[in-house]
């Protein structure tokens, strides 16, 4: 026992002392103590540490201060004065416990408190030595509570006992190591504990959803947050986020708790589209350890809801800009979605397309398909598409219909010197085709870019023909035209218009037919008819053109020229027509007659014969005179004019009224038939046109010459602005 303790020998004498008159305690051989004396010790040190008490019973001696030393056979002997001596042993036996265990490591360097750092698997080889003990202390080693290692032995150096251990370290034996050495029951066992330090990777990492989820489902555009718990990992690991193996960097914090070894992270997260299905890991590595040994990761896959998203594609092989009337078309609504579309819907030009008429019965799943397009189907297109997020409509597609072009109502039509051919077709047709046949030729084949034929593509002449057949064919690459477009044309229309401004002169010795020139005219054709004295009836005595007159030069400085003809000698009743012509023919001529005035003029050999014989009629020639001179000078009152010297030539302004010109109409009938070319068909004249032109609108003849000579520039003297109202009769 301890070598402070103190030992009372107590019991040993007890019964004897009724007995014994003296008592004798005798400590093996280097001492005794005689009650009869009383502390009678032959050894002085022992002496000072042992006391007995002999005046109680029982009768004891205590030891203060134990040493390995007081471990003896104490004997108590007692003499009785009429009995024989007694003896009585007691062994003593002194229990001495070991030093505080001590460690050293592999090398032999004594380590204290702290070891380390491992890793996981290393063998920790470590010695626990304890001095001294008696009897020996047994040492053993414990992992926590855990025996690990009780193989102890005497180690090399006296009275030092170790026990080496040999453990190869794991997350669960590496906690604290205790080394305990012991010797006796009596006490508890003499311990020393040591740390190790042990790296360790995450023992398990785990990803949970925060917020922002609705069990565990996700919807774009929402933001969540989710947490990463990494588990026994030592020193504090780095959680690293993934998605999709891209690392995300932005949006995450990590605390550690040293305690419970344990590692969390956030990351806010707004999921998009592509993130569905996407993989989410969170992937604790320790930084201590190589990457290989040192990581552990969880990895989830993310579900991310979202609206439908929504895309029109053609599932037969056509385009979607082309469909040609009568091939069918199928549409696919084309969708991603998560979760899955429960409902389609179809639109046309923003309606909603129901089932029946020309849809056919299927308008509501993911394909629409029209068996055989037609115009109507032409429009735009959308489909939409609804799960449980929401509904979402695609862009529209425009879907035109082809056609194969087709005659309009209109068809041929002719618009001054321009044919055009209206068509209905879609696209619009890049060709066409014509044939053109004036009247009495051969047809001619021309191909246009555009649905305009010019009149000057048509070869050969066009006057006289007073119509034209077209015929028109139109190509957008779509087969094919049914029927062509076809019409008879007249070209009246393009005829000039008829000379309105003429007038009859006698000039140099003959009649002059003289006219304002008319728009659109290339020449004019002159004409003499002449009454026949026999049949009293009018015939063509000559025809002629007309050429422009001296004042041509004035046309560069604006002002009006005439176009004039000779007639050679004209008589009472006789006529001359001035027709403007071009390309297509003639207009109706102009028809005039010469006064009495002009033949007077024009002839004054009778004249002076008249003077001669008849007084009487010279007075009534004085008469008709002045009657001119004073309608001559109200004329020359509103003109304005100078009177010029010479020449003066007398001029006649003719127009025929009604009357006149449908006279002269009937009875050109007769005769005119075989002149279609030099009267030009004109109404009056022709045998009838195949074609109903509009009538010419009826001029005013009474009033128009006023106006009109009005802007004659500077009109000859004796003018007489008469109108010639008479009878041609
Ligand atoms: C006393 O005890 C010790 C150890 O217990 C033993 O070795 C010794 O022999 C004993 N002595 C006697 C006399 O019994
Ligand atoms: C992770 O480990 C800890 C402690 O070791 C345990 O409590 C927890 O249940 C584990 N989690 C998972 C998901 O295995
Ligand atoms: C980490 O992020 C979470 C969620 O955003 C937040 O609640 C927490 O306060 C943040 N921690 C730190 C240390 O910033
Ligand atoms: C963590 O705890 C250990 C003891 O458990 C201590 O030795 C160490 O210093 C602590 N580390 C930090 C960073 O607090
Ligand atoms: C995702 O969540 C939706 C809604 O709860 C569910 O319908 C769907 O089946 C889930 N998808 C996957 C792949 O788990
Ligand atoms: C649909 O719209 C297109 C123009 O986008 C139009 O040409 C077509 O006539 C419309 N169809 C109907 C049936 O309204
Ligand atoms: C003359 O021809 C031009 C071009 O063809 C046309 O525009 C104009 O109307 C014509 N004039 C008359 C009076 O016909
Ligand atoms: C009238 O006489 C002319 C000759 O003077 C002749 O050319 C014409 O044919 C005659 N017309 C008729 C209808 O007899």
């Amino acid at each position: 026992m301890g070598q402070r303790m103190r030992v009372t020998l107590a019991q040993i004498c007890l019964l004897l002392t009724v007995l014994a008159g003296v008592r004798t305690f005798i400590p093996g051989a280097d001492g005794n103590y005689d009650a009869r004396v009383q502390a009678e010790w032959s050894n002085p040190s022992f002496s000072s540490r042992i006391s007995a008490t002999l005046d109680q019973q029982p009768t004891s001696i205590t030891i203060a201060r134990l040493t390995e030393l007081d471990e003896a056979l104490y004997h108590c002997r007692v003499d009785f004065l009429v009995s024989p001596t007694r003896n009585i042993g007691v062994n003593l036996t002194v229990i001495v416990l070991p030093s505080q265990p001590f460690f050293l490591d592999e090398v032999g360097n004594k380590v204290k408190d702290r070891i380390g750092p491992y890793h996981e698997g290393d063998t920790l080889v470590l010695s626990c030595l304890v001095i001294g003990g008696r009897p020996p202390p047994r040492i053993s080693w414990y992992s926590g509570q855990t025996l690990v290692d009780a193989s102890d032995g005497a180690s090399d150096i006296p009275t030092v006992r170790e026990n080496e251990l040999y453990l190869p370290l794991t997350r669960d034996n590496a906690a604290e190591l205790t080394c305990r050495a012991s010797n006796t029951h009596l006490r508890p066992p003499i311990e020393a504990s040591l740390e190790i330090e042990l790296y360790l990777p995450a023992y398990n990492v785990s990803i949970y959803f925060v917020e922002g989820t609705i069990q565990d489902v996700l919807q774009t555009g929402k933001p969540a947050v989710v947490k990463c718990i990494a588990n026994g990992a030592y020193p504090q690991p780095d959680l690293s986020w993934w998605l999709d193996h891209k690392h995300l960097t932005q949006h995450s914090n990590q605390s550690w708790s040293n305690s419970t070894r344990t590692s969390v992270s956030f990351l806010e997260l707004t999921p998009t589209v592509v993130d569905n299905e996407a993989t989410l890991a969170c992937v604790a590595t320790n930084p201590a350890m190589a990457p290989s040994r040192g990581s552990k990761a969880d990895v989830i896959t993310l579900n991310v809801t979202y609206s439908p998203i929504v895309e029109i594609s053609r599932v037969d092989d056509g385009s979607l800009t082309e469909v040609v009337e009568l091939d069918s078309l199928a549409l696919e609504c084309e969708v991603k979605a998560n979760p899955p579309v429960d409902t389609f819907k179809w639109y046309f030009n923003d309606s909603l397309i129901i089932s029946g008429g020309i849809w056919g019965d299927k308008v509501s799943s993911a394909r629409l398909v029209i068996e055989e397009t037609s115009r109507r189907h032409a429009g735009r297109y959308s489909c939409a598409a609804a799960n449980a997020v929401g509904e979402t409509r695609s862009d529209h597609v425009n879907i035109p219909v082809y056609y194969p072009p087709e005659c309009t109502e209109r068809g041929i039509v002719l618009i001054k010197e321009t044919i055009r051919c209206s068509v209905r077709a879609l696209p619009p047709p890049d060709t066409y085709f014509w044939h053109v046949q004036p009247a009495g030729s051969d047809v001619q084949h021309l191909t246009t870019g555009s649905h305009l034929l010019n009149l000057a593509l048509i070869t050969g002449p066009l006057a006289g023909q007073c119509t034209l057949k077209a015929t028109c064919e139109a190509s957008n690459g779509i087969p094919s035209q049914g029927q062509p477009c076809v019409r008879t044309l007249s070209l009246d229309q393009l005829r000039p218009p008829q000379p309105k401004q003429c007038d009859l002169a006698y000039e140099h010795g003959e009649f002059q037919m003289r006219c304002i020139p008319v728009e659109n005219a290339t020449y004019y054709e002159l004409s003499v008819w002449r009454m026949s004295p026999s049949n009293s009836s009018l015939y063509l005595e000559r025809r002629g053109s007309m050429g422009f007159g001296a004042r041509q030069a004035l046309a560069h400085g604006g002002g009006v020229w005439l176009v004039r003809g000779g007639l050679g000698v004209l008589r009472p009743a006789d006529e001359a027509g001035a027709a403007a012509c071009n390309r297509y023919g003639c207009s109706e001529p102009l028809l005039l007659r010469p006064t009495e005035n002009l033949l007077l003029a024009a002839s004054p050999p009778w004249w002076h014969f008249v003077m001669d014989k008849d007084v009487g009629i010279s007075v009534g020639a004085v008469v008709l005179v002045a009657v001119f001179l004073i309608s001559t000078a109200l004329v020359i009152k509103l003109a304005r004019r100078p009177r010029l010297k010479t020449p003066t030539p007398v001029i006649q302004v003719l127009q025929l009224d009604d009357v006149t010109r449908s006279y002269i109409d009937n009875i050109a009938d007769n005769k005119v038939r075989a002149s279609c070319s030099l009267r030009s068909c004109s109404s009056g004249y022709s045998d009838g046109s195949a074609l109903d032109e509009p009538a010419a609108p009826p001029v005013d003849r009474r009033r128009k010459p006023v106006a009109v000579w009005e802007h004659w520039d500077a009109p000859p003297p004796d003018v007489t602005l008469t109108l010639h109202r008479e009878s041609a009769v």
